[in-house]
């Protein structure tokens, strides 16, 4: 891991200002719909709108990273219907939001495992990757298909494989280098992680890379979270003082 964030031995308490990655649990869709008596399939099509939003502002407020939990692999569990709006939901993204992301200058890379994915699907977000890798504005990073496990368990298989064919020392296996076998390995770790919809959990989400990330539960359901939660939030984590396990710098000046 980076010491990069730690304090400076300034004397002052450095406050976290504008983090550089922000993950985030999209939650409530379901609990949207159902207040309203609509099918919770209808609550995943008003998140979308949210995701469009919360894309402009992050890269409004100068945020490198943004991460989003768009499906996890628990998620095939839901009922079948579900499950393909979700699919079909990001194929619709894709589909009417790429030209624009082009435009605007944002990444898109997805993270998660791909070998269950349909293979449209899967060619549809190998060319927005691909369409998109020459820019360098926001990184808007679709967490799809993603569990936090799951991804450990194919880093370590890649790990394996690679000591296997001689190109990794085992004693050359450290967390830097472990950290280069994840989806996420181009990213630094997120600094805010954010769940909506007052759900206290994280869910199987960058499990590894959160290790150090703050967090913020707001109550707002995933359809209406708007860009005063979002600044909500960015607040709250500009007060925070990051330690990374070190203690304040007033206690450690001798
Ligand atoms: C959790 O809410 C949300 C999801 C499982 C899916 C999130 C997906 C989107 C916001 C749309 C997809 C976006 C893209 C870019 C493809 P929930 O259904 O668990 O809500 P509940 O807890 O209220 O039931």
């Amino acid at each position: 891991m980076s010491n990069a964030a730690l304090p400076e031995p300034d004397g002052v308490e450095p406050a976290a200002g504008v983090p550089r990655h922000v993950a985030i649990i999209m939650d409530g869709n379901g609990r949207w719909a159902g207040k309203r008596g609509l099918p919770r399939t209808l609550g995943h099509r008003k998140g979308v709108e949210t995701v469009r939003r919360v894309v402009r502002h992050a890269g409004e407020r100068g945020i490198a990273v943004l991460t989003l939990f768009a499906f996890s692999r628990e998620n095939w569990n839901r009922p079948r219907s579900e499950v393909s709006e979700l699919m079909a939901l990001l194929r619709h993204f894709i589909r009417s939001d790429l030209d624009d992301l082009v435009k605007n200058n944002v990444k898109i890379t997805v993270i998660g495992g791909r070998a269950d994915l349909a293979d449209d699907l899967l060619q549809m977000i190998e060319d927005a990757e691909g369409r998109t890798a020459g820019n360098d504005g926001l990184e808007l990073v679709l967490a799809f298909n993603y569990g936090g496990r799951d991804e450990l368990v194919r880093a370590a298989r890649r790990a394996a494989e690679a000591v296997a064919a001689g190109t990794l020392a085992p004693q050359d296996l450290t967390e830097e280098t472990f950290t280069r076998f994840l989806d996420t390995a181009r990213f630094p770790d997120p600094d805010l992680v954010i769940r909506t919809s007052g759900e206290l959990r994280i869910s199987n989400f960058l499990l590894w890379q959160s290790a150090y990330a703050e967090y913020c539960f707001p109550a707002t359901l995933w359809p209406d979270f708007d860009a005063s939660h979002f600044d909500e939030a960015l607040a709250d984590y500009a007060t925070r003082q990051r330690r990374f396990g070190a203690v304040p710098v007033s206690i450690a000046k001798p």
